[in-house]
C-alpha cells in the first residue's frame, strides 16, 4: 500500500524513466537484445515481491546509485506492476 509520502517521491523519481538510464542496458547485455526478457517472474531468480525488492537493492548498488527505501520501493512496485504483478 503506498502512502502519500510515497506517491510523492514515486512522482519526483520517476521509475520508468530511471529505469531507462540506469537498468536495460545491462540486462539487455545479459539477453543479447531486449532487457525486459530478463523479467521471467517465477521463472526467473524473483519469485515474489519480497525477493523482487531484494534483487533491486542489489541491483542498484552495483550500478552504483544512492538510493533510500523509497527508491528501492518505488522501482519495486514499478518492475511488479509493469512486468511480475506479484501484487502485495
Ligand atoms: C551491471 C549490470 C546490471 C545492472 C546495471 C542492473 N542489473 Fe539487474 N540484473 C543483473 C544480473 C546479472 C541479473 C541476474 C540475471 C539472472 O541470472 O537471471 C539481474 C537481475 C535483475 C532482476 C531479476 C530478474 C528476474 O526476474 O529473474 C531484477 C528485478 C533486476 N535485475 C533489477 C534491476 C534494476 C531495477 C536495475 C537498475 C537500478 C538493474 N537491475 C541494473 C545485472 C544488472
Amino acid at each position: 500500500m503506498l502512502s502519500l509520502f510515497d506517491l510523492k517521491s514515486v512522482q519526483a523519481f520517476s521509475a520508468d524513466s530511471v529505469h531507462q538510464e540506469h537498468c536495460t542496458a545491462c540486462h539487455a547485455r545479459i539477453t543479447g537484445g531486449d532487457g525486459r526478457l530478463l523479467y521471467r517472474g517465477t521463472e526467473g531468480i524473483v519469485e515474489d515481491v519480497i525477493q523482487l525488492h531484494a534483487r533491486v537493492d542489489h541491483c542498484r548498488r552495483g550500478a552504483g546509485l544512492d538510493w533510500t527505501e523509497e527508491h528501492i520501493a518505488a522501482m519495486r512496485d514499478f518492475l511488479d506492476e509493469r512486468f511480475y504483478g506479484f501484487g502485495e
